[in-house]
């Protein structure tokens, strides 16, 4: 008996020992953020799949859309829900929107095997200098109104309110951290926040892109922008800076040292590289950000302020996002570590180990048809429907085709049909999309030149959603006939 106890003893011990081995896959410092801009949003039970197939268990995402939020039950995902800006004036100024929004958001989540809720996120960078100061008198006001409507509903010390901030709302004189501080013009709102999250133990978060530096600032030096420690450094108060992400990091760290609170917790919201739509928007270079980072993530190096600290970080994103805005640049609709029908785009080792592998695609993506559409051969000049390409790319995506972007090499019929089909994908790949005054054929040749991809949109959700309601209506009308049949 007692040798085969022993046995089983020593069974479990290998189970155990075998399962801590598969689940420390992804760091637990390791997390990933889920936005959805997209004109063909991937079905969100596909996505939590693709997050479990991935070992990732950290998810933030922008709002709290219940589908996503639904999606993500029963997974023990820890999940930051978001609060967009356009709803903080309400939240703001009317406490029991405060409390709805709670128990419509949150509440409605938490039972047993519901949603692992830690984080809701109130506001998205609703200090940058672009909103002109519109968010900067709401957003205190908002997290308190969702701490206080949280703590009443009983989440005091599981959930608790932050606000992701752009890196914009510090800034040093100098390129030393050493000289980091709040912008003046939000000192007071910072100190109140700042006190706020210290108090309820807290994160600050805080958004640090080093891709942004190197595109906003043409004398950048380029390998201050990753994490491999190739390039000169800089040396303030006797420590060195060898990237710009430690840098940015520390400068916060001596902003918040200035107003009393240097220790406190701090979580990189959003970090990541695009890998399209300007000539540092790379593969290459989004694989070197990454390799670096996360080897940075396994080891117990944090910044030079902060030697000893895991830093913890949400990577950005999961997807390309074809909705979202250009006005930052044609990058921004590429930021994803998948595509946007969620196939990965380079290798990667989410434990920093350098044993890198493609990440696991998204399972059960329906495509539509592989039709393309294209200019028809027949067009002798091409000057006559150059003005349809506007109207093809402002009602689509063709931030590809920019200069040292991915579909840069086409020639003046290439653009044309580059731009005709991504309208048409757009549309659903409907008839009249592929028209553009007969100078347009749609066809079942792939369409992609080189290393310029012609997409085929995926089935989007709304409009799978919009066949099962004609499924349901039908089903309606017959189960209505026969009844009748019978009366
Ligand atoms: C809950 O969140 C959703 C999605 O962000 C939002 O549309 C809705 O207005 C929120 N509910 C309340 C009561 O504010
Ligand atoms: C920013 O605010 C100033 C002063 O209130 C106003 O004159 C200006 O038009 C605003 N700009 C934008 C882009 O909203
Ligand atoms: C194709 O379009 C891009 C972006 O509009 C432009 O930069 C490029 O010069 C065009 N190429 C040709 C051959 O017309
Ligand atoms: C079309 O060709 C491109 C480039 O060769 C390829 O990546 C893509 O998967 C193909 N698309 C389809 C639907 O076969």
């Amino acid at each position: 008996m007692a040798s085969a106890t022993f046995a089983i003893a020593v069974t479990w011990t290998v189970l155990i020992v075998v399962t801590t081995t598969v689940t420390s896959v992804v760091q637990a410092n390791l997390g990933v953020n889920w936005g959805s801009m997209a004109s063909h949003p991937l079905n969100p039970n596909i996505v939590v799949n693709l997050l479990k197939d991935n070992g990732i268990k950290k998810v933030k995402l922008f709002d709290s859309d219940s589908w996503t939020v639904n999606a993500l039950s029963g997974s023990k995902i820890e999940t930051i829900v978001g609060i967009p800006n356009d709803q903080l004036e309400s939240l703001a100024t009317n406490y029991n929107h405060a409390k709805d929004w709670v128990k419509e958001n949150v509440t409605a989540h938490i039972y047993d095997g519901g949603v692992n809720i830690r984080y809701v996120a109130v506001g998205n960078e609703p200090f940058l200098t672009a909103y002109n100061g519109t968010y900067v008198k709401l957003t205190f006001p908002a997290m308190q109104n969702i701490q206080k409507a949280l703590n009443e509903a009983g989440y005091n010390k599981k959930i608790k309110v932050t606000c992701p901030l752009n890196a914009d709302v510090y800034e040093s004189a100098s390129n030393h951290p050493s000289d980091g501080q709040f912008r003046s013009d939000i000192l007071d709102e910072m100190k109140e926040i700042v006190q706020f999250l210290d108090r309820n133990n807290a994160a600050f978060m805080v958004n640090i892109y080093p891709f942004l530096s190197l595109y906003l600032n043409p004398d950048f030096p380029i390998d201050f922008a990753f994490m491999d420690e190739n390039g000169r450094s800089i040396n303030d108060k006797g420590k060195t800076y060898t990237n710009v992400l430690d840098a940015n990091y520390d400068t916060l760290v001596w902003s918040l040292k200035k107003i009393g609170h240097g220790d406190m917790k701090i979580i990189v919201g959003e970090v990541g590289w695009p890998t399209d739509g300007n000539k540092f928007a790379t593969v290459g270079l989004a694989k070197r950000f990454y390799d670096g980072l996360l080897k940075k993530l396994a080891s117990k190096k944090g910044t030079p302020m902060r030697p000893n600290e895991k830093l913890e970080v949400y990577l950005f994103g999961l997807f390309d996002e074809d909705t979202k805005s250009i006005q930052p640049g044609f990058f921004e609709r590429h930021w994803g570590l998948f595509r946007y029908d969620g196939k990965p785009k380079f290798p990667i080792d989410f434990t920093g180990k350098d044993n890198d592998k493609m990440l696991v695609a998204a399972k059960g993506v329906q495509y539509l048809e592989h039709k393309w559409c294209v200019v028809k051969n027949s067009v002798k000049d091409l000057r006559t429907i150059s003005s349809q390409v506007d109207y093809a790319c402002s009602m689509s995506d063709c931030t590809t085709l920019g200069y040292g972007s991915s579909c840069n090499n086409l020639n003046a019929k290439g653009n044309i049909s580059y731009a005709y089909n991504m309208y048409f994908q757009m549309q659903d790949q409907s008839v009249e999309a592929c028209v553009f005054g007969d100078s347009a054929e749609i066809v079942t040749k792939n369409a992609s030149v080189g290393n310029c991809l012609f997409p085929i949109q995926i089935v989007s959700v709304g409009q799978r959603l919009m066949t099962m309601n004609i499924v349901v209506f039908f089903t309606t009308v017959l189960v209505s006939l026969m009844l009748s049949m019978y009366v």
